[in-house]
Parts: C-alpha cells; structure tokens; sequence
C-alpha cells in the first residue's frame, strides 16, 4: 500500500497561521511526492475551510482532529463526521491519547466515533499506545491489543473503506524522542496479529495502514521507515515546520 504521513497540528495554530503553514507546505512538498504518498494534514476545526481553499488545487489530502458519533443534533460544541466530510475532511484521528487523557474518551466512544466516521465515509485514524505506567507494569501488548479490539469491535471494513491504526506510546509523545525502532515493531506486530483476529487477510492487506507517532522528525524518521508493518507515520511537533515535514515524507518509503 502507499504509505500515509499524517501531520497532527493539534490546538497550536489560529487561523492565520495555519493558511501560513498550508501555503508554505504547497511550496515545500512536491508534486511528485504525493502522487507515491498519502500527505493528509489534520488542522483544528476552526481553520479546515481556509486550509481546504488552500489544498483544492493540490494533492494534500485535509482530515480532522476529532469526530462525535452522531451526525446532527443537539449536540453543542461536536463536530458532525457528516460535516467534516462536507468541510472537506476525508480522514479523522479518533482516540489520540491527549483526548482520552483529558476529556476522559473511552473506547466505548471511540469506537462509536469510528463507526459514525465510516458511515461518513470518513477513513479513522485510530490511536492506541500505552502510558509510560503501563508500559512499566508490562502491560505494553495488552493495552494495545485491548485498545485495538474495543474501538473496531463490530465493525466490517468495506472494499472500498480505509482505516489507519496509529501506534504512539503515549509517553514518548512531544517528548523529543521516539522510542527504539524495535520496541515500536514488535507493538506493530502486536497490532497485525490483532486486526488479522478482526478482519479477513485481504482487508488487512489492502486497507489498513499501521502508522507509528511520538517524536518523529526529519533526523529519526528514517530509524522507522524499513520496519516491517509500519506504512507511515503521525507526525505532531515536526508537522508544524513545512520544511521539517516535508523531509519527513521525502524519507518514507
Ligand atoms: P509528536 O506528536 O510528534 O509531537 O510527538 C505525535 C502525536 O501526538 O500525534
């Protein structure tokens, strides 16, 4: 499959900045490189019309940060997957731990997100990883595959359905440094032996991406990109420098 190079600016740009950063991410990408590659950058909610105008003549592909699990209603302050769509999202990260942390998402909601996503026909970005406690008490694979099993529980991927499964340990994110290559291939072996519990082997060959995040920028990117399962990356603070970025996705193979 082609690989996916994410960009997850988070809550760190208004909306000036981010029609800054999408105009200089034109110039720093070439074209050539997105027609091998999936470029999809996830703005925050407030600036996606500016930076889809933005992208319109460009390969870039635009996702959002979150979804709910509903598609309209009296919902205050949730973004309709429906809407998203129309604003011209096509993925969205759903579970990235800095929500489930701090608005207490459960994997009940995450998987009801997923679902409304897809229905949608938005592609989830699905984030599991575990807590540097967790991962000190041994329970790396449990908390992975546990994570993995409740937000895809129910569902069936389509033919024509995409879904990525983002690995990002929780502690090594914004850290400034990502953890060793092999400790994120054996949580992406963990994660493929799941999703083969989950769905047939054609569907987990030609429409699941494993992407790793957490600390991933221009010098440490290429320690990642021959791993085995990986097929991308989820890029937090390196997205936010349209050169930084862009080398990221020169060196994913
Ligand atoms: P980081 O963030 O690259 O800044 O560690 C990754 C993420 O949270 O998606």
């Amino acid at each position: 499959m082609r690989p996916i190079i994410i960009a997850n600016w988070k809550m760190n740009l208004g909306y000036r900045d981010s029609l800054k950063l999408a105009e200089d991410l034109v110039r720093a990408i070439p074209e050539a490189e997105l027609y091998k590659k999936d470029v999809v950058v996830c703005p925050s909610a407030s600036s996606l019309l500016i930076v889809a105008e933005m992208f319109k003549k460009h390969h870039i592909v635009m996702g959002a940060q979150d979804v709910f699990w509903r598609e309209q209603g009296a919902f205050t302050g949730c973004e309709s997957p429906k809407f998203l769509w129309e604003a011209g999202c096509r993925l969205a990260i759903i579970g990235h731990s800095e929500r489930r942390q701090n608005l207490q998402e459960t994997d009940a909601m995450v998987n009801q997100k997923i679902k409304a996503a897809l229905v949608a026909g938005l592609a989830p970005i699905l984030c599991v990883g575990e807590t540097y406690e967790e991962r000190a008490a041994g329970k790396t694979d449990n908390v992975i595959m546990g994570q993995t099993i409740k937000a895809l529980s129910g569902i069936q991927l389509l033919a024509n359905e995409q879904l990525v499964v983002a690995y990002e340990p929780v502690w090594v994110i914004g850290s400034g440094r990502p953890i060793e290559p092999e400790e994120a291939e054996h949580a992406s072996r963990i994660i493929y032996q799941t999703l083969l519990d989950l769905f047939p082997l054609t569907i987990v060959q030609n429409n699941i991406r494993i992407v790793y995040g957490g600390s991933i920028d221009g010098s440490t990117v290429s320690d990642f990109t021959g791993l085995e399962y990986f097929g991308g990356f989820l890029v937090g603070g390196a997205s936010l420098h349209a050169e930084e970025f862009a080398s990221i996705i020169k060196q994913t193979e």
